[in-house]
């Protein structure tokens, strides 16, 4: 069909100044326009002269920031066939992983769409204009499918809203059940296990999700649950209540005394500590 490399040129620049390339989909598809259905038969030769001036026109034209390597090399039948160009030749995620490696091995909570192996629901496999072929930009690209209201309804991680959901959670998955990255909030707020020896069981462990949710709590500081519940939902109330230097002061607040993250003090003692 464009055999001829300058009549293809000419008729890419009309699109280009026809359409507003808005977004990658746009892109796509007019970038396509006047190819063949995937069901007509074309020959090799059509199919190399087709991937080139693609690819080469969009760093050409500046349509796209970011290219797929095996797009912008041509090696367009590594993943369709030569005959039936528009249809992936396999299905994904095989189609990736004959050059990715395969994140079904290392990571141990997959994230849904990555385990069905959708990854087309996050990368365009050609070309996108955000950074790593993604199809969507920030949070636009989870709330998709996450419902906004669900999630970024707390008053103090307002920022949740208006930033990347990708400054807690992995897109791919991770080792707990939300594919949280376990350093995350620590970008963010100062790292309190840095400076100190003592550090508490599950700070240390990172499980700040054990007394804090980061997006549901109504309550100050974000806490699951108010005063010393908090502590009594892991340390034995009994237990506590025994000893001499608890007993007196059963009414007052842990956190009176008790650091809940760390300190240099043994027991996580705050300078309150009689
Ligand atoms: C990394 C794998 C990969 C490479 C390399 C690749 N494609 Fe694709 N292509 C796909 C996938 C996957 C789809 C289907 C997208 C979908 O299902 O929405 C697709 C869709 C298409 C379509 C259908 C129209 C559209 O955009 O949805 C055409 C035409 C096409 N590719 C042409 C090419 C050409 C020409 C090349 C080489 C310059 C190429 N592709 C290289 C994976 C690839
Ligand atoms: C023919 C080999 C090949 C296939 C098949 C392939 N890729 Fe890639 N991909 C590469 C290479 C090479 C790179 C660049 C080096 C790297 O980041 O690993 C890359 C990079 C990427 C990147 C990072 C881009 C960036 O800007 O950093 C993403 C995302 C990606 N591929 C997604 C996919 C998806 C999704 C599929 C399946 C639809 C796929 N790849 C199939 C070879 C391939
Ligand atoms: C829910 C959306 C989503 C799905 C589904 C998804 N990815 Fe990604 N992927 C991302 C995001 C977001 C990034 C960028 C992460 C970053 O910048 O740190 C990324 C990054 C990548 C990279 C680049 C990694 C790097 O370190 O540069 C590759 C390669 C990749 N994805 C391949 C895949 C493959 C293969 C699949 C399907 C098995 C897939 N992705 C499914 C969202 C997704
Ligand atoms: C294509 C749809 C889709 C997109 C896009 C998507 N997700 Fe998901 N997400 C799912 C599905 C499906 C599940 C699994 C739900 C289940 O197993 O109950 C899931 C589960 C999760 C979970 C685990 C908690 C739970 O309810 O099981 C987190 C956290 C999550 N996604 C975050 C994200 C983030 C962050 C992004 C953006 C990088 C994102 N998602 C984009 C579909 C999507
Ligand atoms: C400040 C860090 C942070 C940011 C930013 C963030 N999350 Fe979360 N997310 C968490 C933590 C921590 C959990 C674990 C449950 C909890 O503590 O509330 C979680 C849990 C989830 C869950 C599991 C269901 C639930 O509500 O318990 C989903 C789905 C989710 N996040 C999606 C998103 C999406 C989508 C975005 C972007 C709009 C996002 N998150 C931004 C920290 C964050
Ligand atoms: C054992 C329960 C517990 C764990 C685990 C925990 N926190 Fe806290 N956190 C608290 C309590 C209680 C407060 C309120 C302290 C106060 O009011 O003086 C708090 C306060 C905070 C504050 C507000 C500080 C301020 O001065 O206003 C931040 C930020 C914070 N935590 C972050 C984290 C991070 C990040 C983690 C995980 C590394 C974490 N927390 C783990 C109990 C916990
Ligand atoms: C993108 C930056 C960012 C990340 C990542 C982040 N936070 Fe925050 N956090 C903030 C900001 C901004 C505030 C507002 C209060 C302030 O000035 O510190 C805040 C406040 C808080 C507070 C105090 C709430 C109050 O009522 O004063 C807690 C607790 C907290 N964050 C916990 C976490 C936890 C746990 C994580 C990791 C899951 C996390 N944050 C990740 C930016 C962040
Ligand atoms: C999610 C469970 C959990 C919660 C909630 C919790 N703790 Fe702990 N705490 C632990 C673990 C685990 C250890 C470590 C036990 C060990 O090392 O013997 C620990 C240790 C301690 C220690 C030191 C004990 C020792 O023998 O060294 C103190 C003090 C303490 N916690 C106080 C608190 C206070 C105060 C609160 C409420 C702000 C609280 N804890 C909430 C799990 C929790
Ligand atoms: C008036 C101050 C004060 C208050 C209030 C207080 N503690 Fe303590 N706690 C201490 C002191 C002092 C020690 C260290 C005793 C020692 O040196 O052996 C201690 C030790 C501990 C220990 C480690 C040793 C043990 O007894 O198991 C735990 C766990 C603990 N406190 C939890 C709590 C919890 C939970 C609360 C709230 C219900 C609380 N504390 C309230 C002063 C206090």
């Amino acid at each position: 069909m464009f055999n001829n490399k300058h009549t293809y040129l000419v008729l890419l620049l009309l699109n280009v100044l026809a359409c507003s390339p808005t977004s990658t989909y746009n892109i796509k598809s007019f970038f396509f326009d006047g190819v063949p259905q995937p069901q007509l038969k074309i020959t090799n030769e059509e199919v190399t002269e087709l991937g080139g001036p693609v690819a080469d026109s969009t760093i050409l034209f500046k349509v796209s920031d970011n290219i797929h390597p095996p797009y912008k090399e041509r090696a367009c039948a590594e993943c369709h066939s030569k005959a039936y160009m528009g249809v992936p030749k396999m299905k994904q995620p095989q189609l990736c992983y004959q050059c990715h490696e395969d994140f079904r091995q290392q990571i141990g909570f997959l994230h849904g769409p990555v385990a069905s192996g959708n990854c087309t629901q996050c990368h365009h496999p050609h070309q996108s204009k955000i950074e790593k072929l993604l199809i969507r930009n920030g949070q636009d690209l989870c709330l998709k499918c996450h419902i906004k209201d669900k999630i970024v309804n707390n008053r103090v991680h307002t920022h949740i809203e208006s930033k990347n959901c990708m400054a807690c959670h992995n897109p791919h998955g991770g080792s707990d059940i939300n594919y949280l990255n376990k350093n995350s909030c620590f970008s963010c707020h100062d790292d309190f296990t840095a400076q100190n020896v003592h550090i508490h069981g599950p700070v240390a462990s990172r499980e700040c999700s054990m007394c804090h949710e980061s997006h549901k709590s109504s309550a100050p500081k974000l806490l699951r649950d108010p005063g010393n519940q908090l502590c009594l939902n892991c340390h034995g109330m009994q237990d506590i209540f025994a000893t001499a230097y608890h007993s007196p002061y059963e009414t007052s607040a842990c956190t009176e005394c008790h650091d809940p993250h760390s300190s240099d003090r043994k027991y996580f003692l705050t300078l309150n500590t009689p």
